[in-house]
This record gives C-alpha cells, sequence and structure tokens, in this order.
C-alpha cells in the first residue's frame, strides 16, 4: 500500500454528530488503510495530531473524535467544507488471519479503531461480539452501525474505572469460544484483556496509544520503556506477547514534555 508521507489535503464532506462529545468527519477520498492504523491529521494553525480510521469505503473513509483538549474542540468547529491535512496511513494494523469467532473492545478514545476492525471481519464473515465501554453515554458510539452490520453490541458506560466493562468482558470470553480478542481503550483495562488471554491461550492484540509527534519514528515521542521501541510505527496495534514485555505498559505513558504520567487504579 502506498504510505503518504507528504500531507495531502482534503475536503470534509460529511459531519456526523454521534452524541455530546463525538463527531464522525467523512472525507471523499480512496484510503489505502487497514483496521487499527492512524492518521495524522493536520488542522492548519493549530497541529497536527493521531487519530485511527473509523471505517472506509472504496471512496470515502471516516474518522471520529472525540472532544477533550484545544486541538479536538477546535476541530468540533469545523464545517463541511473545510479542508484540513493529512499523512499516513502510519502504524501497524489488526491480523485476522485464521479467525472465526472474535471479541472486540472499544474504549473511549479507543473505540473507533476496533470499529474498522469488525467492518473488516464482517467482509471476511467472522462473527464479532463487540463491547463498546465509555466513562459516558455520550461516548456510546457506532451502535446502530454495528449493530446493521450483524455485530452483537454490548455496551457499559457511567463507569470511570471500566469495572463493569470488565465484569461483562470475563463473562462473555468465559461463556463464548473465542479464538481472537481486540482491544483499543484505557491501558488498564487492555492490561486486564493482556492478562487474560496470556492465561486463557487466546490469540490477542491491542492498541496503544503514546505521545505521537511525527508518526515516522523521527522524534522519539512515543518510545516505550525500557525497550526503546517507538510505538508510532513497531505499534500502535501489538500482540499481547509484546504488550506484556513493555515495562510501563499498565503503568504509565509521557506526555509531550516526556514526563511520566501514572494510569489511576
Ligand atoms: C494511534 C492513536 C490513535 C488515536 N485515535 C483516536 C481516534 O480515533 N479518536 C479520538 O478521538 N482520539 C484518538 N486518539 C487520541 C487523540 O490523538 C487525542 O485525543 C488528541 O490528540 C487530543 O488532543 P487535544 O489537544 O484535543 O487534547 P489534549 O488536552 O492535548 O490531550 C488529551 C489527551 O490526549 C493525549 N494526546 C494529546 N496529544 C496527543 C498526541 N499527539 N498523541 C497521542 N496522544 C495525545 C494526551 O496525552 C491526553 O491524554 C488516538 C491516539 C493515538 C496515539
Ligand atoms: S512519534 Fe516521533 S518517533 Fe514516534
Amino acid at each position: 500500500m502506498d504510505k503518504i508521507t507528504q500531507p495531502t489535503i482534503v475536503k470534509i464532506t460529511k459531519i456526523i454528530n454521534e452524541g455530546l462529545n463525538y463527531k464522525t468527519f467523512v472525507f471523499n477520498y480512496p484510503l489505502e488503510a487497514r483496521a487499527g492504523q492512524y492518521l495524522m491529521l493536520w488542522l492548519p494553525g493549530e497541529d497536527l495530531k493521531p487519530f485511527a480510521v473509523a471505517w472506509k469505503t472504496p471512496d470515502k473513509f471516516a474518522l471520529a473524535v472525540l472532544k477533550r483538549g484545544d486541538f479536538t474542540a477546535k476541530l468540533f468547529e469545523a464545517h463541511v467544507g473545510d479542508l484540513l491535512g493529512f499523512t499516513g496511513p502510519h502504524g501497524t494494523y489488526y491480523n485476522l488471519t485464521g479467525r472465526k469467532k472474535i471479541l472486540l473492545i472499544g474504549g473511549g478514545s479507543g473505540a473507533p479503531s476496533v470499529t474498522f476492525l469488525a467492518q473488516e471481519a464482517g467482509q471476511q464473515n467472522i462473527k464479532v461480539d463487540f463491547v463498546l465501554a465509555a466513562a459516558a453515554k455520550e461516548e456510546i458510539i457506532f451502535e446502530s452501525w454495528l449493530t446493521a452490520q450483524g455485530v452483537k453490541v454490548y455496551h457499559r458506560f457511567q463507569d470511570k474505572k471500566y469495572e463493569h466493562a470488565w465484569d461483562l468482558i470475563t463473562d462473555l470470553i468465559n461463556k463464548n469460544n473465542y479464538d481472537g480478542l481486540f482491544a483499543c481503550g484505557p491501558e488498564l483495562l487492555l492490561k486486564k484483556i493482556v492478562d487474560l488471554s496470556l492465561e486463557k491461550n487466546i490469540f490477542c492484540q491491542v492498541s496503544l496509544e503514546r505521545y505521537i509527534k511525527c508518526g515516522i519514528g523521527v522524534c522519539g515521542k512515543c518510545c516505550v520503556d525500557n525497550s526503546g521501541l517507538c510505538l508510532c510505527q513497531a505499534g500502535p496495534v501489538v500482540n499481547n506477547h509484546l504488550a506484556n514485555q513493555i515495562s510501563e505498559f499498565g503503568k504509565y505513558h509521557r506526555d509531550g514534555s516526556g514526563q511520566k504520567i501514572y494510569f489511576k487504579q
């Protein structure tokens, strides 16, 4: 697939309000990308930030954005017809080879990465159950879109620590013979999923969010302790074994200045 390293300018052709805090931006552009990969989205005059591809068709693609700080607030002010830039697709992607029945888990701003995977799995006739987890009802996205594609959707919200989501996930894993677990979301939840997959010997991939500045392995902002692996290229999607070799996984990440931010238990 051709990798775009020079920014490409695209026009927003549709904006969908998914809820109070989520908007989907649709672009008419034949993007070649795989589920799990991300684009560096350039908002002229603001910044360049990473967003996973949420779905795509042969001539369109979409990014689903959770409003969090300055960049996403500014993006929420954009209108249909506005021009944005992107580079990518960057990074690794999920691997569905040999899977027949899978559980997808998407939480908070991590949900779009796995909604695209649900679309890819549907095209390969793989049976999909999907847990959508969010801190608030307004952050539950794509429920009817997923259901329309034959995906069985479960959701849990109003649960900042994702404890209810974890109860649901363990229950589903114990009752179903999943041959793959795929997840993107709060890292403490990802850590539990990785540990359970290793214990039960289930194929598992997770997408890890680290601070990404360049997306091309140059600046070192996304490097993880203690291997120094650059997750902008060696990730964001990693398998359970690699995730557990990253010593900071489930403990802390770094902000844009390099300072450690510990995940709150
Ligand atoms: C591979 C990847 C895919 C992502 N996909 C999506 C997506 O599909 N939808 C979505 O809503 N969000 C996604 N994000 C998160 C998104 O990049 C941040 O929410 C966004 O950059 C926040 O910017 P802000 O200025 O609005 O908020 P800020 O107040 O600056 O930050 C809010 C949070 O976002 C994190 N963040 C800020 N800048 C970056 C950056 N350059 N790289 C990584 N994290 C950052 C901060 O550490 C903080 O935790 C993804 C992140 C990564 C790494
Ligand atoms: S973000 Fe620059 S090296 Fe990964």
